[in-house]
């Protein structure tokens, strides 16, 4: 049986226990036939999700975009990108959401817009020192010549942070700052007209029934007007990026400023008949208490608790990593958010099947600052793909009798794998090419989801338009009109357990109590009579005399094996 959920509006703590289904409109559904995902394809799906028992829908960014880095490069915040459609279509996707109860999320880029913006157009255009300028973050270079960057800094996706433009009378002139693509300039949050242009937008997007907002690098728009260098990153020559306390463009005092502006006017629309409207904020944050600090009262609702997705698949680790989080969320009355995968990640099921999963990797060197470039350190790694769904089977379980806020990336309930071997001829993420083509990027989590059929385009589009990125060859079985109806398929499990999360007043937001188990166990239980067992190690679990089965990742007719979840009624 499926579920479908009730709308219920009038619930205004609706978002303390959601399940959120990330949509990367590109990738997810094609209506038109053109080889890319858009709206028209998205609201079809509106049944497809509704019955896997999602919540809520965050689409990543809708906007209109030269896609310098897949939409994260917005020309225009308040419009959609003609390729997926029209503002209408929207309003028409957001009332067919809503009809069937599902909340939708949009996805809020503030601190860089896309060099094809009007407004940064203006600013190029104009002179140094002018208003228009003043949108951005301009400067003059150092050297006699101006030909030095402002600072060391090093963007994230390669080289410099600072990119020179040509003035209009044809000289080179200042040096503009992009944490990321120099297609993507960084916007000047000291500027007041930048703050107001923001929170029209937040009104836009919220006056159209967006439930909640999903902020890209939600640490990074307020920089230290001091313009310090940053210690040089051997491997890279520039200053660093890693988010050491007091680097100059992450987690600077301003943020919070941003933030509590943005949640009073969030606030401001809890009477609407959608009741609350709230934020996720997408910050790669350590320790957990600094991440925190985003949730506190006033602040943000939500924050993705990353240290999840970059947790070794390790009973150890994996505790330590809960405990944590749940103490410190606890701490400032904010539900914890569960994250596994996301459209800049290796997939679950290729990480956990890597003879190395997560934490192991940060000793040897590489720091989850560096998330954007992880996929290169797996890459190498022979993957072995039956254990890393087994594994992903197991995981989906946990996640989802965790306390909080639990998100799927699209695919992720297909068990779909991380595609490592596409051709370089077909790679679009912008690392690719500001690697010196050594880094390829995230575009491996992002093919399109085969929807039915025997052979790509598996039903991606209406027709046999072959998408934006090619599918492997291997996927007939990973269909979603292959799984649906299996038992034991990964989709039929996410619908067991998304079910059962519903129907379950033990899950979902509130707290859970630890059981006594070997270190390579995790046993807890949450009230009424719910519990969660999960096995990392080598011995055999028995399942206890008095607990009923309810769901389980694999076989679990001699007890509960290796990479293995069930839950149990207590
Ligand atoms: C984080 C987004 O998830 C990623 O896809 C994007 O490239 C960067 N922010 C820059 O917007």
């Amino acid at each position: 049986m499926t579920h479908v959920p009730s709308p219920n509006f009038a619930d205004l703590d609706w978002w303390r226990r959601s399940v959120v289904y990330q949509v990367y409109p590109r990738s997810f559904h094609d209506g038109n036939g053109d080889g890319t995902g858009d709206l028209l394809g998205m609201s079809h799906a509106l049944g497809y999700l509704a019955s896997l028992g999602v919540d809520a829908v965050w689409v990543s960014p809708w906007y209109p975009s030269p896609m310098a880095d897949g939409g994260y490069d917005v020309s225009d915040y308040c419009d959609i990108d003609p390729r997926y459609g029209t503002l209408d279509d929207a309003a028409l996707f957001v009332n067919e959401a809503h009809g069937l109860g599902l909340r939708v999320f949009i996805d809020l880029v503030p601190n860089h817009a896309s060099s094809a913006h009007p407004l940064f157009q203006a600013a190029l255009a104009a002179a140094p020192g002018s208003p228009e300028r003043e949108m951005f973050i301009f400067r003059d270079g150092k050297g006699d010549d101006g030909d030095v960057p402002p600072t060391n800094w090093g963007a994230l996706f390669g080289g410099s942070a600072w990119e020179r433009v040509v003035e209009a009378d044809g000289t080179p002139g200042q040096w503009y700052c992009h944490m990321f693509a120099p297609e993507q300039p960084d916007w000047n949050w000291e500027n007041p007209a930048v703050v107001e242009l923001f929170d029209g937008i937040v009104r836009f997007w919220l006056d159209r029934g967006i439930d909640g907002i999903r902020i890209d690098v939600a640490d990074s728009m307020a920089k230290n007007q001091n313009f310090p260098d940053t210690p040089t990153d051997p491997k890279t020559g520039y200053g660093t990026t890693a988010k050491f306390q007091g680097h100059p463009y992450w987690d600077q005092p301003g943020v919070e400023q941003i933030h509590r502006r943005w949640r009073a006017i969030a606030d401001s629309y809890a009477g609407s008949r959608l009741g609350s409207r709230i934020f996720v904020s997408e910050a790669h944050m350590s320790p957990a208490e600094r991440l925190v600090r985003y949730v506190a009262p006033g602040r943000l609702h939500t924050t993705f608790n990353f240290d999840h997705l970059w947790c070794e698949w390790s009973g150890p680790s994996q505790r330590a990593m809960i405990d944590t989080i749940l103490r410190v969320h606890a701490d400032v009355d904010a539900p914890a958010t569960w994250v596994i995968g996301n459209h800049d990640t290796t997939r679950v099921v290729t990480r956990y099947g890597k003879p190395e999963t997560g934490w192991r990797f940060v000793a040897d060197g590489v720091h989850p600052d560096d998330a954007l470039k992880f996929a290169e350190y797996f890459a190498p790694l022979p993957t072995d793909v039956a254990l890393g769904r087994r594994r992903a089977r197991a995981a989906a379980l946990l996640e989802f009798a965790l306390p909080g806020v639990a998100y799927i990336y699209q695919g992720e309930e297909l068990g779909l794998p991380e595609v490592e071997d596409l051709p370089v001829e077909s790679l679009q993420d912008p690392t690719w090419e500001r690697s010196g083509h050594t880094i390829r990027g995230r575009d491996g989590c992002r093919v399109p989801l085969p929807w039915s059929g025997e052979r790509p385009p598996y039903g991606f589009g209406p027709g046999n338009e072959q998408p934006w990125l090619p599918q492997p060859a291997d996927w007939a079985d990973l269909t979603i009109a292959a799984q649906t109806g299996v038992p034991g398929s990964h989709l039929e499990l996410y619908r067991a357990a998304l079910a059962e999360r519903h129907r379950n007043p033990a899950l979902g937001d509130g707290t859970l109590t630890w059981d006594d188990s070997a270190p390579e166990v995790l046993s807890f239980t949450r009230e009424p009579g719910f519990r969660c067992i999960v096995n990392y190690g080598d011995e055999v679990v028995p399942i206890p005399g008095n607990n009923r089965l309810i769901l389980a990742s694999s076989d679990v007719s001699a007890g509960i094996p290796r990479d293995t979840a069930v839950w149990l009624s207590v």
